[in-house]
């Protein structure tokens, strides 16, 4: 089984049903922080495809690392399998510019836009294909075209902390940095916060305990 995925961190003890009306008010009043979307491409151990029937494990166990770090402080993590879901390309219909509105596409990304306009912070991660971000993520990426309204101005509250997480077979962790901030920066310009960039390579463990992995839940528990 393959999977991409995103998810959401809610802060502990101040959990209230995602539409209950105050909820609502505080989000539009304050640069609220209580969410946390994470969104990746990740393939899971036991496909049984790739090499030794592992596929892009290294990237899972990585990202998982940060949002096992976001859930031991207390958030809630709503994870979105992007690989898995049913996900369009933008249709460059522009009734999100017309109207002011999320992306009306009927797919799998219904449920996103909701919880993106309450989170805190962002987790995406994807492997790299060609040189480049891999093709899910990027269709992904794009659809956040909505997130801009008819003059460019942004349309989601501003400071959702944005965490990348990528995987490459080249083990020079710099080979492709332009293309993660590339891809990062598109998030940046709905006014996401980068908080951090990890790069995991085939040179690099990703054993329980290792630098990366510390990095990485030390990460999660900063969000
Ligand atoms: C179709 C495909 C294209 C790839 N292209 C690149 C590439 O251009 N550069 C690179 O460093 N790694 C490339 N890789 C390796 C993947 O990035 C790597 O397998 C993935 O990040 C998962 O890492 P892991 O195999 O260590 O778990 C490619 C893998 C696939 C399947």
């Amino acid at each position: 089984m393959s999977c991409a995925q995103a998810g959401i961190v809610q802060q502990s003890g101040q959990h209230v049903p995602l539409f209950q009306e105050r909820e609502i008010e505080a989000v539009a009043q304050t640069p609220v922080r209580q969410r946390c979307l994470g969104a990746r491409q990740d393939r899971v151990a036991h496909l049984d495809v790739g090499r030794g029937g592992r596929c892009d494990v290294h990237l899972h166990a990585v990202a998982r690392e940060v949002l096992r770090g976001a859930q031991d402080a207390g958030h809630e993590v709503v994870v979105y399998e992007i690989n898995d879901m049913y996900v369009r390309g933008c249709q460059g219909c522009r009734t999100c510019k017309e109207n002011n509105v999320d992306c009306i596409v009927a797919d799998d990304l219904q449920p996103y836009w909701a919880e993106l306009h309450s989170a805190g912070a962002l987790v995406v991660s994807a492997p790299n294909y060609a040189s480049q971000v891999c093709g899910p993520m990027i269709t992904y990426m794009n659809r956040h075209y909505c997130l801009l309204d008819k003059d460019w101005n942004v349309r989601i509250h501003p400071g959702i902390k944005l965490v990348g997480v990528f995987s490459q077979g080249r083990p020079d962790p710099e080979a492709y940095l332009p293309v993660y901030n590339w891809y990062l920066g598109d998030f940046q310009n709905r006014d996401m916060e980068l908080v951090d960039l990890i790069v995991h390579t085939r040179a690099l463990s990703y054993a329980p305990g290792s630098p990366l992995m510390e990095r990485a839940y030390q990460l999660g528990r900063s969000l």
